[in-house]
């Protein structure tokens, strides 16, 4: 049966593409199998590759002040990337990449169901806007909005943000950034409320 812990050991021994030869680990994702809010980046940077984390890197530490933002534990929610394997010096993911690696992706989030997807930069978004049947257009037009789609049975949440790297790099664009991330606070303060109220 599918199970993360499947999909976790597959893609510890996975040679589908040449990035295996020059990661140090693999980097299958982490988090709560029941968690309703699924980040996903782009690819393991130099600490995530050394430790076999996502997210545990100078980008990794802002991803972590924005989930404490939105009142929840990185052990509540699940993290993952496009790629789970480092590419070198950190270039961009191929297209070929994206597409095998990308199947992993795509059984994580099926095992989970989330209720909102957020997505860290734009190969994330892209990836997950055409697996929904959205239209990409870039990160810029479409940071912080919210887009609905029906899957697993359910209705949901879309939303796609700069990768936490790019507003390291641009630290004026961090206010508007945290004030997006709120929206999606309150999102779940509300989706948490009317369970509570069920
Ligand atoms: N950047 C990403 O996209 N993912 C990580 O895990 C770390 C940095």
């Amino acid at each position: 049966m599918e199970s993360l812990e499947r999909i976790r050991e597959e893609i510890l021994q996975c040679k589908k593409c040449e990035l295996y030869r020059t990661k140090t680990k693999y980097v299958p994702g982490s988090g709560s199998d029941k968690a309703e809010i699924f980040f996903i980046g782009e690819a393991p940077g130099r600490e995530e590759d050394a430790r076999g984390e996502p997210f545990v890197g100078s980008a990794g530490k802002l991803l972590m002040e924005i989930i404490s933002l939105l009142g929840l534990r990185r052990e509540e929610v699940f993290i993952s990337n496009v790629l789970k394997c480092r590419p070198p010096k950190n270039r961009d993911p191929l297209p070929e990449e994206i597409e095998v690696c990308g199947n992993y992706l795509l059984r994580q989030l099926e095992v989970i169901k989330p209720s909102i997807i957020i997505c860290l930069g734009r190969f994330s978004a892209s990836f997950i806007f055409k697996t929904f049947g959205l239209q990409f257009s870039s990160i810029t037009k479409l940071q912080g909005k919210i887009f609905e789609v029906e899957a697993w049975g359910r209705r949901v949440k879309i939303v796609s943000f700069y990768h936490p790297a790019a507003i390291l790099y641009k630290p004026q664009l961090r206010a508007e950034y945290e004030e997006n991330f709120k929206k999606i606070g309150l999102l779940i303060k509300r989706r948490q409320k009317s369970l509570l109220d069920y």
